[in-house]
């Protein structure tokens, strides 16, 4: 007899609760199966997919190219997705700190892929005033613009504070993206409406945001944390990304607009990002995982797949995971959470170009 049958619970109460925790237990075993034997879902891809393969039949169908801005497209998961995405025929932006680092990536594009158009522009994500400057030097050039990927991310090991003194990772991943889109998002809107082509921004954010827990979510804390976890930290701005999303759709939807926004979980793949988790846990955690490493063209796939494809056309404010509509945690899916930093972080830019 089991011991929490002892302790009075009714045993039909019991038999429901084991019958239920092995349901789980088999779901999560079939799903890790899944994605091991990278059997396709729905979308009819799965994890082994590869950014090629879910973009082959993408674009056929449109006149003019579109134009895409990637963020962090100097190295891993961005620069691959920038080189798929120059291969159907987008013209690509490469908003980058390191003007060198995005030459050589625009020159590898570019044997592949002669005819590719590919403009270079210097960002800071982690600082407001670069943004600034960014936006109004694209805006500038009168181009318009279908599709916002935004995919750069940083880790930080150590507590490190931006030239706005904000936690770095959170200015980085998350302010940053979030001010990116809030000036891009008017001529996103124009482009949709002109063109009638729907526009599209990606959030890439990471299945590490399950490990954000409600207590260790606080936006004051985050700017600038007393005790500094630097997975945590960057955890947190991953379950941003997903709620900025949830919160934007939203608007996006009641304002009508053809834009939709989503993210997406990449998948583990040994990136620069990865590098910089240094330390016996984390090495040994990623020993211990190697086998579920994507490639970097596997690492691209979902990304490439929300920004193009025609299966996710109604798709927004939803969570992606191995190009397929996926589950995020119950905190990234709590409304009243994502309306909260939605207003936090208006106030935040506000009072930071207000009073600079
Ligand atoms: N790799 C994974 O296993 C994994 C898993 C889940 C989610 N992700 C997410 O996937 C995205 C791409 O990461 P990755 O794995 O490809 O990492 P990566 O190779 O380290 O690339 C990160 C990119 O972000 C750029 N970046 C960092 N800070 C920046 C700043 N202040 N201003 C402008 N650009 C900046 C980097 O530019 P520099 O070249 O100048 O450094 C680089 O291009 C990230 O959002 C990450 O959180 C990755």
């Amino acid at each position: 007899m089991s011991p929490i049958y002892l302790r009075g619970y009714p045993q039909k109460l019991y038999s429901c609760s084991v019958r239920l925790l092995t349901w789980e237990f088999l779901m999560k075993m079939k799903a890790t199966l899944k994605y091991l034997a990278g059997i396709a879902g729905p979308s009819g891809y799965g994890s082994k997919s590869t950014a090629e393969q879910v973009t082959q039949d993408c674009l056929l169908s449109v006149p003019s190219p579109l134009t895409a801005i990637i963020t962090g497209a100097t190295s891993g998961i961005g620069a691959e997705t920038a080189k798929v995405l120059a291969k159907r025929g987008v013209r690509i932006i490469i908003p980058a700190r390191d003007l060198k680092k995005a030459t050589k990536v625009k020159e590898i594009i570019q044997k592949e892929c002669p005819n590719a158009e590919i403009i270079l522009l210097e960002i800071d994500l982690s600082s407001f005033a670069s943004i600034q400057r960014f936006c109004s030097e694209f805006l500038s050039l009168g181009m318009p613009l279908h599709i916002l990927i935004n995919n750069a991310g940083k880790y930080s090991q150590k507590l490190e504070f931006s030239e706005d003194k904000i936690e770095m990772s959170f200015a980085t991943n998350y302010l940053g993206h979030f001010l990116l889109t809030e000036m891009l998002l008017g001529k996103m809107i124009e482009t949709a409406s002109d063109t009638g082509i729907q526009g599209r921004i990606v959030n890439v954010s990471s299945v590490i945001h399950n490990w954000v827990k409600r207590d260790n979510f606080c936006f004051n804390k985050m700017l600038n944390p007393k005790s500094y976890n630097g997975t945590l930290a960057y955890a947190q701005t991953k379950l941003a990304n997903i709620l900025h999303a949830k919160e934007l759709s939203r608007q996006l939807e009641a304002r009508k607009a053809n834009v939709t926004i989503n993210s997406v979980h990449p998948g583990i793949v040994k990136t620069g990002i990865i590098r910089d988790h240094k330390g016996f846990i984390t090495d040994s955690l990623y020993f211990m995982a190697s086998k579920l490493l994507k490639s970097t063209s596997q690492g691209a796939a979902t990304t490439c797949y929300v920004a193009l494809s025609g299966k996710v056309a109604e798709a927004s404010g939803r969570y992606f995971a191995d190009c397929n509509e996926s589950h995020c945690s119950t905190l990234a899916n709590d409304e009243i959470e994502a309306r909260n930093l939605w207003n936090q972080t208006r106030a935040l830019i506000h009072k930071q170009f207000v009073q600079p």
